[in-house]
């Protein structure tokens, strides 16, 4: 009995971690990144954002210029200016696709 319920405890912990990893995800993946460019309002009023001219995700004129597909594509390989200059790496190797795919609606989000 002692090791049945020692069991179960195991099993609600591990899921109860699993739970909360998955909760954070979107959001810690934002931060960790993708703020340091487009900011934590999604703005891109960093350091970093100035200096890779990023443009402002609240601004619904300009989400609407790409499409959730284009926002992927973006995140998978990267954009570059039209010098071949990098402006944002390719997160293929750090993010999967469902990653990606909430990332794009926490995008959506900050221009509602
Ligand atoms: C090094 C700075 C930098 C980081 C970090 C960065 N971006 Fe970007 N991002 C840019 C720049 C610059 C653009 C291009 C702005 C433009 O269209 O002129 C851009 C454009 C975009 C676009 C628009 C794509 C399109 O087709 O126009 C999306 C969506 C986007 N970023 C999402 C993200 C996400 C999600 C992350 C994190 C996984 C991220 N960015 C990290 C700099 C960055």
């Amino acid at each position: 009995m002692k090791h049945t319920s020692a069991l179960l405890i195991l099993t609600a912990t591990l899921g109860l971690g699993a739970l909360v990893v998955q909760a954070a995800t979107v959001s810690e993946n934002y931060e960790v990144n993708c703020a340091s460019c487009h900011g934590k309002d999604g703005k891109g009023e960093t350091k970093a954002g100035r200096k890779a001219k990023t443009k402002d995700l609240t601004d619904k004129a300009y989400q609407a210029k790409f499409s959730d597909a284009d926002a992927i594509k973006a995140m998978k390989e990267g954009m570059k200016d039209e010098t071949g200059k990098e402006r944002m790496k390719s997160y293929a190797d750090k993010l999967s696709d469902d990653d990606m795919k909430t990332l794009v609606a926490l995008i959506r989000d900050f221009a509602k």
